[in-house]
C-alpha cells in the first residue's frame, strides 16, 4: 500500500506518516516547510519540497490513499492574510483533488477539516448536524475546503472521508521556527514555557474551554478513516471532553498571567464523537494527563 501526505512535515501529518510507516505503508510526502521542520522527517518515508498546489501528476504518480493536511491552519494569521490562506487551505485542495479524479488506484482520500466551522455552537457536546457558523477566515476556508472534497469527490468517484479535528495537542506542536508558533496548541506552549523558565500566558480569564484530543488518536482515526469500507462523509474527531485554559494551567504547577483575549475564537469546543466511534469503531485512548506528560516522554528519547 502506497500514500500521499501532503503538510507531513508539519505537527499532525508527521504523526500520520509515522502511524502509516509503522502500518507497513510506503509514503511520499508533499511539504514547502512554510510551518513544518525537517526535524519531524521519517527515515523511511520520501520527501517532495513543494507547494502541493504547484505539484504535476508525473512528479507524483498514483497513491492507493492520500491523506491531505498540509494548510496554513491558524486562526489568527488568517486575519491578517485572508488571500494567502485561501491559496494554501482552499485553492490546493482543489488542485489535489483535480490530480486524483482520474485515478484508478485510489481507495480513499482523508482530509483533515476543522471543528472551527461550528464557530460558538449551540449545542454541546456538539454534533456533526450542528449549524455551521465560522468565526475566521481559517474556519470558513477549512469548511470550503471540505465541502469541495465531499462535491468533487462525488462527481469525480473519489472516495471521500473528512475528520473534524478538535484541538490537537502532543509531541511536535510547538516549533519553535514557526512563524505561528503563538497560535498552535496551548498545551505545547504551556510545556515550552515551562520548560524555558517562563510564566505560562493565558489568553482572556482563561474560561474558554477546548476540548484536547492527542495526535496519536488523530493518526489512528485518520488510518480508520483510510482503511474502513465508508467513504463520502465526515466525522468529529474530539476526546468527548472539556478543559478551561486555566485548568490546564494549573496542571502545570508553575506561574501563570493573563494576555488580551483573542477575537475570532470560539468560547467552547466539545465534541460529540459518537459517529465515528460507532461506524469507524474509533476511540480516543490518551487522556489529557498522559497527554501532558507525552511532551517531556518525547523529549527525553529525542
Ligand atoms: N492543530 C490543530 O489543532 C488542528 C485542528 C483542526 C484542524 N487541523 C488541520 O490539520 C492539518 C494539520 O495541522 P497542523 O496543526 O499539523 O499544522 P502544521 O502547520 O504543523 O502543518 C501543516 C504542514 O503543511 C505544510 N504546508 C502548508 N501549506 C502548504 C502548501 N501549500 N504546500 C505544501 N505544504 C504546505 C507546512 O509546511 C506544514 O508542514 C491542517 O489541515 C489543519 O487545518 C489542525
Amino acid at each position: 500500500m502506497n500514500a500521499l501526505v501532503t503538510g507531513g512535515l508539519g505537527f499532525i501529518g508527521s504523526h500520520v506518516v509515522d502511524f502509516l510507516i509503522a502500518n507497513s505503508f510506503d509514503v511520499t510526502v508533499i511539504d514547502n516547510l512554510s510551518t513544518g521542520t525537517k526535524a519531524n522527517k521519517n527515515s523511511r518515508a520520501e520527501y517532495i519540497f513543494k507547494n502541493v498546489e504547484d505539484v504535476t501528476p508525473n512528479e507524483i504518480g498514483d497513491f492507493d490513499y492520500v491523506f491531505h493536511l498540509a494548510a496554513l491552519p491558524r486562526i489568527q494569521p488568517s486575519f491578517t492574510a485572508p488571500e494567502e490562506h485561501e491559496f494554501a487551505n482552499v485553492i490546493a485542495t482543489i488542485r489535489l483533488l483535480e490530480l486524483f479524479k482520474e485515478s484508478k488506484r485510489l481507495k480513499k482520500f482523508v482530509y483533515s477539516a476543522s471543528s472551527a466551522c461550528y464557530g460558538n455552537p449551540a449545542i454541546t457536546p456538539t454534533p456533526e448536524t450542528e449549524q455551521i457558523a465560522p468565526l475566521s477566515p481559517y474556519a470558513l476556508q477549512k469548511y470550503a475546503a471540505e465541502q469541495y472534497c465531499l462535491i468533487l469527490g462525488e462527481r469525480n468517484q473519489i472516495p471521500v472521508v473528512t475528520l473534524r479535528y478538535f484541538n490537537a495537542y502532543g509531541p511536535r506542536s510547538f516549533n519553535p521556527n514557526n512563524k505561528f508558533n503563538a497560535y498552535t496548541s496551548v498545551i505545547g506552549i504551556f510545556h515550552h514555557q515551562k520548560m524555558n523558565g517562563e510564566k505560562l500566558t493565558i489568553t482572556g480569564n482563561g474560561l474558554q474551554e477546548r476540548d484536547f484530543v492527542h495526535v496519536k488518536d488523530i493518526a489512528n482515526a485518520n488510518f480508520l478513516a483510510a482503511t474502513s469500507g465508508l467513504s463520502n462523509r465526515m466525522y468529529n474527531v474530539g476526546f468527548g471532553k472539556c478543559f478551561s485554559i486555566l485548568d490546564i494551567a494549573k496542571k502545570f504547577n508553575h506561574p501563570y498571567i493573563f494576555i488580551p483575549e483573542r477575537k475570532g475564537e470560539a468560547k467552547i469546543t466539545l465534541a460529540d464523537i459518537s459517529k465515528i466511534k460507532t461506524e469507524l469503531g474509533w476511540i480516543p485512548e490518551i487522556n489529557l494527563e498522559e497527554g501532558i506528560q507525552s511532551y517531556a516522554d518525547y523529549e527525553k528519547v529525542n
